[in-house]
C-alpha cells in the first residue's frame, strides 16, 4: 500500500475538485489518496479522498492578514498540510526553522504535516545534495513528534521540469532520509518522492526501496493523468 498525494499548487477550481473527487470514487485501490488543494477549495463534501492544504501559518490567530491557521485548516475537515514545499522555500524565503514551526502548528491541531526537503540545482552541482537533505530532515521536523508525519523528498531542480533523478539517486536520498528518521526515533515514517511523477514512471519509482509513495504536481490536476498513477501500484 502506497500514499499517492496530489499537490494542485495554485490551480483548479471547486468544480474541478468536485469532478476529481467524484472520478476518484470509482477507483479500485487500497492506496491512500490525498489531494492538497488551495485553501478556497478545502471543505468539499463527501469524499473518500483525503484533503490537505499547501501551507499553514506559524501563528495561532490574530492580526496576521492573509494567513490561515492550522486550526482553520482542521476546521474544514482537512487532514493534511504540506509544509516547506520548495516553492514556499524559493519564493517566500522559508527556512528549515520556519518549516519546523509550521509543522509544529499542524501537529498541535491534529493535522499530518507533509514535510518537504530537497536540493536545488546549484546545491546538487556543488555536491551538497546529501548535506541539504539531512539538514532539511533534522531541522524541519519538530522534536518530540508523537503522531504521524510524512516526509517528501522533492529534488527542486526536477520539479515541473519533466526530469527525474536516476533510480540510484532516488534510492540514495530515500535511504539517507530513512536512516536519519530512524536516528531521530521516527522509523516507519512514510517517505514520498516528488518531482515530475507521471503514469509512466510512477510504478518504477515506487518500486525503489524506502519510497512509500509519491507527491504529484502537474499530473494530479486531471483524473485521466492522476488515476493511472494511483492504479500503477497495488
Ligand atoms: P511536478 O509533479 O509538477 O513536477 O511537481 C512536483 C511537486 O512539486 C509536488 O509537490
Amino acid at each position: 500500500m502506497k500514499i499517492i498525494a496530489g499537490n494542485w499548487k495554485m490551480n483548479g477550481s471547486r468544480s474541478e475538485l468536485e469532478k476529481m473527487v467524484s472520478d476518484l470514487e470509482s477507483v479500485d485501490t487500497q492506496n491512500t489518496v490525498i489531494l492538497c488543494v488551495p485553501f478556497t477549495m478545502l471543505g468539499v463534501s463527501g469524499c473518500r479522498t483525503l484533503l490537505g492544504a499547501q501551507d499553514v501559518s506559524t501563528h495561532t490567530h490574530g492580526a496576521y492578514t492573509g494567513e490561515v491557521s492550522a486550526q482553520m485548516i482542521a476546521d474544514t475537515g482537512a487532514k493534511y498540510v504540506i509544509v516547506g514545499h520548495s516553492e514556499r522555500r524559493q519564493y517566500h524565503g522559508e527556512s528549515n526553522n520556519t518549516v519546523r514551526e509550521k509543522a509544529e502548528m499542524a501537529l498541535a491541531n491534529g493535522l499530518i504535516p507533509i514535510i518537504c526537503v530537497g536540493e536545488t540545482m546549484a546545491e546538487k552541482q556543488a555536491g551538497k545534495t546529501m548535506a541539504v537533505i539531512e539538514s532539511g530532515v533534522r531541522e524541519s521536523i519538530p522534536s518530540d513528534v508523537q503522531t504521524d508525519i510524512i516526509v517528501a523528498y522533492e529534488p527542486r531542480w526536477a520539479i515541473g521540469a519533466g526530469l527525474t533523478p536516476t533510480h540510484a539517486e532516488i534510492a540514495t536520498a530515500h535511504k539517507l532520509i530513512a536512516d536519519t528518521l530512524t536516528q531521530m526515533g521516527l522509523s516507519g515514517t512514510p517517505i514520498l518522492y516528488g518531482a515530475s511523477v507521471n503514469g509512466d514512471n510512477s510504478a518504477d519509482i515506487m518500486s525503489i526501496a524506502n519510497v512509500d509513495g509519491v507527491l504529484v504536481g502537474g499530473a494530479s490536476l486531471k483524473s485521466e493523468k492522476f488515476i493511472p498513477i494511483i492504479t500503477s501500484v497495488k
